[in-house]
């Protein structure tokens, strides 16, 4: 099974992507089987979305060049760990752009979440949630939430800085949960 996870901020020195990195390495050791990439959004530096006719709804679009790059590669994987920080209550516009470019490349796929923030990223999860049903795809029943900034727990290369059991314990009953409703829809 391949599974990718995906960087939800692009911000220079965004604590996001220690976060991924460390949740990568989670990844791995749960589903050792599984091939893991990290799929990061400042890879794919896209412009607002701007195409004429909804994705769902246009079979022959032609996206540009570095839209095409991000779908092709989201198309690879069988199962997603989106790792989100929270902005506002919500999720980064920059990850809802990425998601508005989607068609059905995460169709009845499963995708756990991980989110950080002041506030433990709640909001951020309730607002994937709500987008990534729009995108067909289908999010585990529960989410990891990791209280405090993800700049004070992970270094940028993801070596933590703090006592992260209680936080991979979580992670792993996350992981475990997208392992198992990948195979019941028969992804991997
Ligand atoms: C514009 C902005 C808005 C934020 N709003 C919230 C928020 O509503 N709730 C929260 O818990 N944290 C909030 N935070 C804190 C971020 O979640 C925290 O700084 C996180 O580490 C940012 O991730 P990043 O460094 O990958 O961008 C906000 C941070 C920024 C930059």
């Amino acid at each position: 099974m391949k599974i990718q996870v995906i960087v939800g901020s692009t911000r220079p020195a965004r604590a996001t992507i220690g976060v991924a990195r460390w949740v990568a390495e989670q990844v791995r050791l749960q589903a050792p089987e599984s091939q893991v990439e990290l799929v990061d959004l400042a890879d794919y530096p896209m412009p607002f979305f701007n195409e004429p006719v909804s994705p769902q709804f246009n079979p022959s679009r032609q996206p540009e060049p570095v839209v095409k790059a991000w779908l092709d590669k989201v198309s690879q994987a069988d199962a997603y760990v989106v790792v989100t920080p929270e902005y506002n209550r919500s999720f980064p516009g920059v990850l809802k752009n990425a998601l508005d470019f989607l068609d059905f490349q995460f169709a009845e796929k499963p995708v756990a979440l991980v989110a950080h923030g002041s506030t433990g990223g709640a909001h951020a999860v309730v607002h994937l949630r709500s987008a990534l049903a729009g995108v067909q795809a289908v999010t585990m029943p529960a989410a990891t939430y990791i209280l405090g900034m993800g700049g004070n727990l992970f270094a940028q290369d993801g070596t933590p800085k703090a006592d992260v059991q209680g936080i991979a314990s979580a992670l792993a009953r996350n992981v475990q949960s997208l392992v198992r409703f990948a195979a019941a829809l028969n992804r991997g």
